[in-house]
């Protein structure tokens, strides 16, 4: 069941090389330029013709719906709210039958956007889902939606769910933004090739395990952690951070970088190690300044970078690479060092990685 491994949650971080391919299986075929998903093929008119989509989601189901707002914005220039599906559900929310609601679920059974589903339902709202667990209360409440066939996820710190989220959810994407035109044929085509990349890029990642291990030890003790990034890695640093929390019961906080000087440069000193996402993308030069502001104040820095930065490893105390990818898909890969980074200090204080204590891995009541 564990398939050799010490825990689900290290073996369903290395089955991502193979679930994020299962996402786009029969989904996407870069050689004829093909995408299609088949639970939204009726909906892709209203989905063009949309002023407006709302995201909602709990915990990292939430962070994916971050990551899509910056895509579906960025490539389909449709406007995107995020909700925690907890505060949507009990606000009074202007929604018409004119919106389209993304609900993202792993587990399918999560109470608050479960409910979040009937609210926006009740108003006349299109429902799409985007859920693990098939024939789960959320996968029916929808009117529509895809699946992410990651496989079960049996460790309570979703991993591999997360990125099947972000894989569906681009490849949604994609397809709303070549339905409407606003994306060109060529950028169109070089994402599916990149997509199609993806998953021998994530397994080029975890070459560094031992080297991500090497770095958990030096700080298994650490009292905080600070996860920054920009862009489409912000949510990624949310998502870092979660993780450790959850599973080392290490505080941890996740910000935009540019952030920090509001307020959070404040915690640092030398026994702050700051976790930076500074991929080589439109961000890189921002993210070299607050990296500079960090070190200047004596942070210790561990960086996500891409493969052959030259300038980042003389500025910082440790670096793990990634491969390049496509701007757009980044937090595919920028994810995965973070997932093994948390597990190995959880390991190593001893704490029960896969029932971490105080959570369930459905949240069935509010
Ligand atoms: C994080 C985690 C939780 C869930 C959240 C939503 O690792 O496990 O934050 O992401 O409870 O759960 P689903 O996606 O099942 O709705």
């Amino acid at each position: 069941e564990k398939g050799g491994y010490d825990h689900f949650m290290i073996k369903e971080i290395f089955e991502q090389s193979r679930s994020i391919g299962d996402s786009m299986r029969g989904r996407l075929r870069s050689e004829d330029a093909h995408l299609q998903l088949g639970g939204l093929n009726n909906y892709l008119d209203k989905l063009a013709e949309a002023d407006r989509i709302i995201i909602v989601g709990c915990g990292t189901s939430w962070h994916a719906g971050l990551v899509a707002e910056y895509l579906f914005e960025e490539l389909a220039r449709v406007n995107v709210e995020v909700e925690y599906a907890s505060e949507f559900r009990y606000r009074n929310p202007v929604i018409s039958e004119k919106d389209i609601v993304i609900a993202i679920s792993q587990s399918g059974e999560t109470a608050d956007t479960l409910a979040a589903i009937e609210l926006a339902k009740s108003k006349g709202a299109t429902i799409f889902g985007v859920c693990n667990v098939v024939g789960s209360s959320i996968a029916r409440a929808t009117h529509a939606g895809a699946y992410t066939h990651a496989g079960p996820e049996i460790g309570v710190a979703s991993t591999k769910a997360f990125t099947a989220q972000v894989t569906v959810l681009t490849l949604i994407a994609i397809a709303m933004a070549k339905r409407k035109g606003t994306i060109t044929e060529e950028t169109y085509r070089q994402l599916l090739i990149e997509l199609e990349h993806i998953p021998e890029k994530v397994a080029k990642v975890f070459e560094n395990a031992s080297k991500i291990k090497e770095i958990a030890f030096i700080f298994t003790y650490a009292r905080n952690f600070i996860y920054l990034g920009r862009g489409l890695n912000f949510p990624v640093a949310l998502e870092g951070a979660l993780k450790l929390k959850e599973i080392s019961y290490i505080h941890a906080e996740g910000y935009p970088a540019a952030e920090m000087k509001h307020g959070p440069i404040a915690l640092i000193d030398e026994d702050m190690p700051v976790v930076f996402l500074a991929t080589r993308d439109s961000s890189y030069e921002k993210i070299v300044s607050n990296i500079q502001e960090v070190k200047a104040r004596k942070g210790r820095v561990i960086a996500i970078v891409t493969e052959g930065d030259k300038l980042i490893p003389g500025m910082v105390d440790f670096v793990i690479e990634v491969p390049q990818t496509h701007e757009m898909l980044t937090p595919l890969v920028s994810v995965i060092p973070l997932q093994l980074l948390s597990y190995y200090i959880a390991v190593m204080r001893g704490r029960n990685v896969d029932q971490p204590r105080n959570l369930a891995k459905s949240v069935t009541v509010e």
